[in-house]
């Protein structure tokens, strides 16, 4: 019997993971946990409860009362907001980590999943294809964190058998709720001002090629991961993932062919830096051999269906 727990459910991921173990759990088994006192809007018919990670004795009762089996920890500062607020973030996404790992390695629960970035790579990393196993010197809070929670979630599972299973995601594009913080969220507000006919003023240069992903290839990735037989899980840090890549100027030709009137100019701020030390495409040979992943969506079909489905009253 699964008794899934997701904690910042409220997320750009939560949202729509969430809805899909729901489904495949029944919603009775899948509880959404955030920040906020009120259910956030994404996650209206879910069972909601209101946790902060940093309470390590809340979420340590409330997990060991509700008899929770699977945790996704969610909850976490991205690449720019993390910049902005270095000692939050730090603390944000390392102790809400030690939390859960420590009550796997107590027995309380059977799996985790934690969510790494491609920003736990940096500008020595290999850019194109970057593999699996490289340099890796982070530059950014979040890169460092999530390089670190890397390390720790391997050493729980040599250590303390803890099961807990990750997956590196790129950029990530999706409709149902709006992303906040990161430096890859222009993939995503450039629809919303496509839509609404606007001018987009891109905070990336042109030529910045980042991996991404559509939302619905990387739930499939999670859900995948979190079920594959446990032998056939060989990394134990976080695994790459690829969808697609592409530059801010790709991506507006593409939404040209959709909108022809589109229009799109460059103004860099100091998540520039940030994307320039961050790998360009992603080599992800062994999350495919392992546990047989495998992407539906490329840069086409991510435009079209982003068009057809954004909501820009999510804006207000
Ligand atoms: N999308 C994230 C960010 O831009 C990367 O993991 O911060």
């Amino acid at each position: 019997m699964r008794k899934v727990l997701v904690i910042g459910a409220g997320g750009q991921i939560g949202t729509e993971l969430v809805m899909r173990l729901g489904d495949k759990l029944g919603t009775e088994n899948v509880i959404a946990a955030d920040v906020k006192s009120e259910c956030p809007l994404g996650l209206k018919g879910s069972q909601y409860v209101e946790l902060d990670a940093l309470d390590r004795d809340k979420v340590r009762s409330f997990i060991i009362n509700e008899k929770i089996t699977e945790v996704y920890l969610l909850a976490a500062l991205l690449s720019a907001t993390a910049e902005k607020n270095p000692d939050f973030a730090w603390r944000l996404n390392m102790e809400g980590l030690f939390t859960i790992l420590d009550l796997a390695k107590e027995g309380y629960i059977k799996k985790i999943f934690w969510p790494s970035s491609i920003a736990v790579f940096g500008p020595t990393t290999p850019r194109k294809d970057t593999p699996q196993r490289t340099t890796m010197e982070p530059t950014t809070v979040y890169g460092i964190s999530k390089q670190a929670g890397e390390r720790w979630c391997e050493y729980y599972h040599q250590k303390h058998g803890v099961d807990v299973r990750s997956i590196r995601y790129p950029g990530l594009i999706s409709y149902t709720s709006l992303p906040g913080g990161g430096t890859t969220d222009y993939a995503v507000d450039i629809f919303y001002q496509a839509k609404l006919g606007n001018h987009f003023t891109c905070f990336l240069e042109k030529d910045t090629r980042l991996p991404m992903m559509f939302m619905e290839d990387a739930i499939r990735a999670t859900i995948e991961l979190m079920e594959a037989p446990i032998e056939q899980i060989k990394i134990r840090s976080s695994y790459n993932l690829s969808g697609c890549d592409f530059t801010p100027a790709e991506i507006a030709r593409e939404i040209e062919k959709h909108i022809p009137t589109f229009h799109i100019s460059y103004q860099p701020d100091f998540r520039q830096a940030i994307a320039d030390s961050w790998p360009g495409s992603i080599d992800d040979s062994e999350a495919r051999e392992d546990w047989g992943w495998k992407e539906i969506y490329k840069l086409p079909d991510l435009v079209k269906v982003m068009l057809e489905n954004v909501d820009v009253h999510l804006l207000t």
